[in-house]
């Protein structure tokens, strides 16, 4: 693009922004009763056309504008609604620059982002979400993602490394979400080898990583780490299949303006801290809020034909390997499975 083309475009998407920016701040001012197009127009002094695209614009960025027939449009003011200008602000002030798309719905983040990347997206990007119709968890079980309750993201990443080298992504994610937890809602979540966050004996956060690679010869394409957190209780409880396991981070009574907004933008925040520095220490972190250490542990294989094993959890190694003592005396460093604590 010659820098006046690049000029014009710039100017075209500051105009964008600003005239969404009036149109959201006249509709604030005037939530929950109608405001008619025409009214909009008048007061911004805009083109009906340049009204039509803010909303349109609006909508896109997930805010919830109702249009009726005759009377207009109205914003139904959501409490702690995903918000990309509030998130990119956070990564701006905190030096992180990443792509972020903010989504008021969508099947799952990983796909979506496996599509954009498939479709020739070759940035860094995060795909945030409020809604999922069809979270994907690990060993092909689905992730229940309500809405409005939780935060669902996916990075899609293109390192400049081996498979191997990419799967202590998984681990940095961990640590990472749990240091915005700490920092955005004063909780202390513990992390379960090797990818699920719990609070309160109830697992509030899952990971779901995701490496593709290039057939012709064997070099790692891109990376999705997708990650799943339940702020919220949601109103109708969880699913039967998981209702004794799951749990969230507030109370639904804790609601709060912003609490998710600033956990997606402080998770994004500590896990590029990692990922653009690869010297940068994550495994002490990973140790110290791991809660398994010391456990006896049921291991379930990720081959459900290999038996199921019963060990003590004697530490994690900087390579954040579960490192057991099975009753026989064998050891081991397990570099993936699920296992789940053997209570007496
Ligand atoms: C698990 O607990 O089994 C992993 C769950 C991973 C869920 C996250 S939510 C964002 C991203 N999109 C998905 O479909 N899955 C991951």
């Amino acid at each position: 693009m010659k820098t006046q083309d690049v000029k014009k475009k710039t100017k075209e998407v500051t105009l964008i922004l600003k005239t969404k920016d009036k149109v959201l701040d006249l509709l604030k001012s005037k939530s929950n009763s109608f405001v008619s197009g025409e009214e909009i127009a008048s007061e911004l002094f805009l083109t009906r056309a340049a009204v039509w695209k803010a909303i349109k614009n609006l909508r896109e960025d997930g805010h919830r504008i109702e249009a009726v027939t005759n009377r207009g449009y109205s914003l139904i003011l959501d409490y702690d609604m995903l918000s990309k200008e509030v998130i990119d602000d956070v990564l701006e002030k905190n030096n992180i620059s990443i792509k972020t798309v903010v989504m008021d719905e969508i099947n799952s983040t990983n796909t979506y982002a496996k599509e954009c990347a498939d479709n020739g997206m070759e940035d860094d990007c995060v795909y945030i979400a409020n809604f999922q119709s069809g979270g994907r968890g690990r060993r092909g079980r689905n992730f229940f993602s309500p809405k409005g309750t939780g935060v669902y993201f996916s990075f899609l990443l293109h390192p400049r490394t081996d498979v191997k080298k990419a799967t202590g992504l998984t681990c940095k994610i961990a640590v990472a979400a749990c240091k915005a937890i700490e920092k955005s809602l004063g909780i202390k979540a513990s992390i379960k080898w090797v990818n699920d966050l719990y609070y309160k004996e109830r697992k509030v956060s899952g990971i779901l990583s995701e490496a593709y690679t290039s057939i012709e010869d064997g070099s790692l394409s891109y990376v999705i780490v997708g990650i799943g957190i339940n702020v919220y209780e949601p109103a109708d409880g969880y699913p039967d299949e998981i209702k004794n396991v799951a749990g969230a981070l507030l109370g639904s009574s804790e609601k709060t303006d912003d609490a998710r907004n600033r956990l997606v933008a402080e998770t994004i925040s500590e896990f590029m801290k990692l990922y653009n520095d690869p010297g940068m220490g994550y495994t002490d972190e990973y140790r110290e809020r791991s809660f398994l250490i010391g456990n006896y542990v049921q291991i379930n294989p990720n081959n459900p034909d290999l038996k199921k094993e019963y060990a003590l959890v004697t530490g994690i190694d900087d390579e954040c390997r579960l490192l057991v003592k099975y009753d026989d005396g064998r050891e081991a460093a397990l570099s993936n499975g699920e296992v789940s604590v053997v209570k007496y």
